[in-house]
């Protein structure tokens, strides 16, 4: 007997119907971009449609947030001053500290999630301290661990912690409990891989390593189970959330932590996995609203609860038309 599958995709309906999988604006965090200065809204040319915005052009992002009805956003901040210590990223005055109260003052609803590490703020451009050419893993705990407190105090929602040190989870979530911030959440970058698709992240955030490479904190891109035992250690040490990073290259992994693990689980959709579709869309060899929420959806059939991308407004409003 044949079995006719093709019974379940006859119109539009039915395979509505028996969808498995959906995507919603529910789904979405947007990274956003803030810089030092004034009346800027310039767009990154690596990340076309994506902006860096000075502080009092927020209110613009704020609007447009709010109409693709996205819930969640998640800062970098680009600062004017860099030292050896990234001393601007637990600056009071910080520009990540100045985006999160000016959000926050804009539209008190909107989750404000802060990416946490030390890249964008240290001379050098690595994520942490630097002894003997190398990151200097605890002696950076104590800098992740200040940073986190300031972007809470500045009124954050959530952490999100992207610096790959071993147990800066332990350590985050003590300064927070510690400082009166018990009930933020953090949202660990668990199985954050070192992978050639953060370019256009770089150029944007101007955080590309000085010298040499992220080989000795991020992943090495042939593991599986390192991911699973990275994920684990930080839902020991307290992490509400746990993210794969990058996502279209390690569905695989985004995969087996949803059937390992009963947490939410965050998967990073980078800046290279936009930049190919919308070069490629560009280019006239790909329908961009079309490839891109295939793209998104596999995400979701993986197993992601989250999708952390460029794409959060525009597939919003693709999705909600
Ligand atoms: C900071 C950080 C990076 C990204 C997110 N947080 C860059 C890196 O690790 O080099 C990459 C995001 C993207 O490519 O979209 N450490």
């Amino acid at each position: 007997m044949i079995k006719r599958g093709r019974r379940l995709r006859a119109s539009e309906t039915i395979r509505d119907l028996v969808r498995e999988n959906s995507l919603s604006s529910n789904d979405f965090i947007y990274p956003i971009f803030v810089v030092e200065g004034e009346n800027i809204k310039k767009e990154i040319s690596s990340l076309p449609g994506n902006f860096h915005y000075s502080i009092d052009k927020l209110d613009e992002l704020v609007n447009e947030i709010e109409e693709a009805k996205v819930k969640g956003i998640m800062i970098f901040g680009i600062p004017d001053h860099k030292d050896e210590c990234g001393s601007s990223a637990y600056d009071h005055d910080g520009i990540v500290q100045k985006a999160i109260r000016k959000i926050k003052e804009l539209n008190n609803s909107i989750l404000v999630i802060t990416d946490v590490c030390m890249c964008e703020y240290t001379s050098h451009g690595h994520c942490g301290i630097i002894r003997n050419g190398d990151v200097e893993n605890d002696e950076t705990l104590e800098y992740l661990a200040k940073i986190s407190l300031s972007h809470a105090k500045a009124g954050a929602d959530m952490i999100a912690p992207s610096d790959m040190m071993d147990g800066r989870i332990a350590k985050i979530r003590e300064a927070l409990d510690k400082g009166g911030f018990k009930h933020i959440p953090i949202m660990a970058y668990s199985a954050k891989y070192c992978s050639a698709f953060y370019g256009p992240f770089r150029e944007a955030a101007n955080s590309a390593p000085e010298f040499g490479d992220r080989k000795t904190y991020q992943m090495d891109p042939g593991n599986l189970n390192e991911a699973i035992r990275e994920i684990e250690q930080d839902i020991e040490e307290g992490a509400d959330i746990v993210m794969v990073k990058p996502a279209l290259s390690y569905l695989d992994v985004i995969r087996k932590a949803r059937d390992t693990f009963n947490y939410p689980i965050a998967a990073y959709n980078v800046s290279g996995e936009y930049a190919m579709i919308k070069a490629a869309a560009k280019m006239g060899w790909l329908d961009e609203k079309r490839s891109a929420l295939e793209m998104l959806l596999s995400m979701k059939r993986a197993g992601a609860d989250i999708i952390i991308t460029y794409y959060a407004l525009e597939a919003s409003k693709w999705i909600n038309k």
